[in-house]
């Protein structure tokens, strides 16, 4: 028996839509490795955050977008981010960072910055990488921007949907009991972020041609990832 031949997979869409749980899934029944873009934009604003720059002035955001030093780690049970040596998992998930993370990554120096290091980490994860006896070569990535812009050649791309009112529902539950949310103010930021994220010039959250769409309203979790582990493993037939 064969080694699976390496695979790329893109997971796209808006927040609330079961991405990140998605991905993580994925990635680890497959054994492949993870990577959460989100995760990297916020990185890079927690940063500017801290050392003060003005996340509102684009000058000043794309005059520092080369600083920070940001490392991912890609395995799926426990991914984690750190900025100059500094575990960030905690801190980008702040309202603060939050708040702010849509301006910073509109900046196309940023987008260059992150999207060149997400590049590579792909490219290094297919050619397999130090992975651990059994692992498949390959990547589940999620983001907005992966399938269009990011990874045009992935071998699988996705976009996940789902309602307005279903994706409010779900993001409440995450914060519940960090940050007191209240559905309606969660749903007013989303869609605020949203309508941000889709409307920006550089590499705006957009569905690729090519890409497979499900609309994970009325699906369970192990639903959407049963759907996508078919597709990848049809995929890999496939080649
Ligand atoms: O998935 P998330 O909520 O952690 O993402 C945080 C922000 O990062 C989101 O508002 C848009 C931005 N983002 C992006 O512009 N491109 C990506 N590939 C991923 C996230």
């Amino acid at each position: 028996q064969t080694a699976p031949a390496p695979v790329i997979v893109a997971i796209d869409g808006p927040s609330g839509t079961g991405k990140s749980s998605t991905s993580k899934a994925v990635a680890a029944e497959l054994g492949l490795s993870y990577l959460d873009t989100g995760a990297q934009y916020r990185a890079i604003t927690w940063w500017m955050l801290s050392n003060g720059i003005d996340v509102e002035d684009p000058a000043a955001v794309a005059a520092a977008a080369g600083k920070p030093m940001i490392v991912s780690g890609t395995d799926p049970a426990l991914p984690t981010i750190s900025v100059d040596g500094e575990d960030a998992s905690g801190p980008i998930r702040t309202q603060e960072v939050t708040a702010a993370v849509s301006a910073v990554s509109a900046v196309a120096e940023v987008r260059a910055r992150i999207t060149g290091l997400q590049r590579s980490i792909a490219a290094e994860a297919a050619e397999g990488g130090p992975s651990a006896e059994g692992k498949g070569r390959g990547i589940v990535v999620e983001g907005r921007d992966i399938g269009s812009t990011v990874l045009p050649d992935a071998d699988l791309k996705i976009f996940l949907t789902a309602s307005p009112e279903a994706r409010a529902a779900r993001r409440s539950g995450e914060l519940r009991g960090k940050e007191g949310a209240d559905l309606a103010a969660t749903q007013a930021a989303l869609l605020k972020r949203d309508t941000a994220d889709s409307s920006r010039k550089t590499s705006p959250l957009k569905k690729a041609d090519d890409a497979v769409e499900v609309d994970t309203t009325e699906l369970t979790l192990e639903q959407v990832v049963e759907c996508v582990v078919t597709l990848v493993k049809e995929k890999q037939l496939a080649e």
